[in-house]
């Protein structure tokens, strides 16, 4: 057991997919893996450990933001072996080249988060995706004809919901950032300090442009399509 995840050793398998609400862990467990078990309740950020098409796969909340999904990935990665973690989260589209319900695969995150400032010492590192989970997502997502757009590029993890400047989007937008989140930097650079795979695959749940909102009966076919992908290449993509 560690500090925050109540498992006993060899609980949890090697790919751990990552939501960031808890319920959507539970959701996904119920939804897509054979003879889950609970392996987590500590502070209600729930870990079920089952099988999809044989293969034994995790399901972690990360809770929001930035540190609180960094506590649970350096216990998966230090403390349970953890070879692969794939976010599939929501994210706010911020160009106009994404609609909701489309699904964002990060190739990479920008932050503005003093987390890898510190780490580096001022140094701006670049967090990117596994180059191999990233390709299988992908391929996922074309071979499945997933309903949804989906695009490969740049997300911004905030570390704040509601933006004290929101005058930057638009500058992040001439940059080429696709959406924003609040999670895939911190998951990016814990997987390159340790030596793992991590992707993060985001559908879009509202618009900072457009102002649209999805329902939640389209946030959750669109979710289900997203963990789909993560799924398939989670379990391609192994050691
Ligand atoms: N900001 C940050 N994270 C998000 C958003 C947003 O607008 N929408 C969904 N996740």
């Amino acid at each position: 057991m560690s500090t925050h995840i109540g498992a006993h050793p060899g609980e949890i398998a090697p790919l751990v997919l990552m939501p960031g609400d808890p319920l959507r862990a539970k959701w996904i467990a119920e939804t897509f893996l054979e003879e889950a078990q609970l392996y987590n309740e500590v502070r209600g950020m729930y870990g079920y450990t089952g099988t999809w098409n044989g293969h034994r796969v995790s399901v972690q909340g990360s809770g929001m933001g930035q540190p609180s999904l960094a506590i649970y990935v350096h216990e998966l990665f230090t403390q349970f072996d953890v070879r692969s973690v794939i976010r599939v989260g929501s994210c706010g589209g911020m160009s106009e080249k994404v609609a909701i319900r489309d699904i964002v695969i990060a190739s990479g995150a920008c932050t503005d988060s003093s987390m890898n400032r510190i780490r580096f010492e001022g140094l701006d590192y670049a967090p990117v995706a596994d180059f191999g989970l990233l390709r299988a997502a992908y391929d996922a997502g074309v071979s499945t004809g997933s309903t949804s757009g989906v695009h490969v590029g740049l997300i911004y993890s905030s570390d704040s919901f509601y933006a004290a400047r929101p005058e930057l989007a638009a500058r992040m937008v001439e940059y080429g950032v696709l959406a924003v989140e609040m999670e895939a930097s911190a998951l990016y650079t814990l997987a390159a300090q340790h030596g793992r795979r991590a992707l993060a695959i985001c559908t879009v749940s509202d618009h900072l442009v457009t102002g649209e909102e999805t329902s939640s009966q389209e946030r959750e076919q669109t979710f289900g399509e997203m963990v789909e992908m993560a799924l398939v290449a989670g379990t391609s993509v192994t050691d």
